[in-house]
């Protein structure tokens, strides 16, 4: 009977908290992404899943569905904006499909350095950017730090000749795929989940990501060398449907919002520590980390940036008012 009544509010995404004024209805978001329970984004929003909870008397739950059980980050996306999942974590790459600002976090060697990164993602344009999206029906509560991406392969890719001739997975993004042709390689979009087969059986030779992701998604098992080139610092995204925000009482849409962006603060010093760990790690794996000659790929790319100066005026103007802060 007990298990029944709780499969039942399962289901119905509403079970019964005890507040000072007696038993309310609770509202349960679900919350989408692809990660594992070990990656530290799955940790910081546990932690901020339970402190909204905490911070709403139980009324205001989120239920985390991690490894991408409920479809990849597009699909998860798409379930969103038809009121079948609340928030999903995804990233720039991934969400310039569906909201066009978000390209800028795309755009290789864009940033002069982390502090120049942190400052815009925190700022006004991080802002911005967020809210660009609220006529497609979400909006972004948080960026979660996700460092810088590197090339990895079965063998070292230190200039960009290296790239020529090979298949290289990038994620479903314009501006992804755009790098990968300055550079000289094949671009082949693939669903993250998808990839370590493809690396596996040979239908990509190369693809990208931070360090933390590398070693988490067991890629350092089908990848010899990892190179360090950190062509872009693409953060992940933690987006909320406009209709769920919009379900909870103006001091849980506050307490939501204040909570998202305290546990990106954590995230920071989770992210520096796992960066470390799991470099030890596929190390120990018989990974071999080399430096690049970072100057040559920055050289390659440069002509992207002419290119949007002609074909889209309003990501050129996005650009230049990032270079001004
Ligand atoms: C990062 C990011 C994920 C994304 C993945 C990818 O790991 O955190 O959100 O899916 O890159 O390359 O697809």
């Amino acid at each position: 009977m007990m298990a029944r009544k709780l499969l039942l509010s399962a289901i119905i995404g509403s079970v019964f908290a005890m507040t000072a004024t007696g038993v309310t209805a609770a509202t349960t978001l679900k919350l989408s992404h692809n990660h594992s329970r070990d990656h530290a984004v799955h940790q910081v929003m546990t932690d901020m899943a339970k402190d909204v909870r905490d911070q709403t008397d139980g009324e205001v739950r989120i239920r985390i569905y991690p490894d991408a059980q409920l479809g990849n980050q597009r699909e998860s996306m798409e379930l969103m904006q038809n009121g079948a999942l609340d928030l999903v974590k995804s990233n720039a790459a991934e969400l310039e499909a569906f909201g066009p600002a978000y390209s800028a976090f795309n755009l290789p060697y864009l940033f002069r350095d982390k502090d120049h990164y942190y400052q815009i993602k925190s700022g006004e344009i991080g802002k911005e950017i967020l809210n660009s999206t609220a006529d497609k029906g979400f909006v972004g509560l948080t960026y979660y730090d996700a460092g810088a991406r590197s090339f990895y392969s079965n063998k070292p890719i230190v200039k960009p000749e290296d790239l020529k001739g090979m298949k290289v997975r990038v994620q479903p993004s314009p501006t992804a795929i755009a790098m990968i042709k300055s550079l000289g390689g094949n671009p082949t979009p693939l669903a993250y989940g998808e990839l370590y087969t493809a690396m596996q059986q040979g239908v990509v030779d190369a693809a990208e990501n931070n360090i933390p992701s590398f070693s988490l998604s067991r890629h350092s098992e089908v990848s010899k060398y990892f190179s360090i080139d950190e062509h872009t610092m693409v953060p992940d995204v933690l987006v909320i449907s406009t209709k769920s925000l919009a379900k909870l009482t103006p001091e849980h849409q506050q307490i939501l919002m204040t909570v998202a962006v305290e546990s990106a603060e954590k995230m920071k010093v989770l992210w520096a520590k796992a960066e470390q760990t799991e470099q030890a790690k596929a190390e120990k794996l018989g990974v071999t980390f080399v430096s690049t000659d970072k100057e040559a790929f920055a050289a390659a790319v440069a002509p992207m940036y002419q290119q949007i100066q002609t074909d889209n005026p309003a990501l050129h103007q996005m650009i230049e008012r990032i270079k001004a802060e």
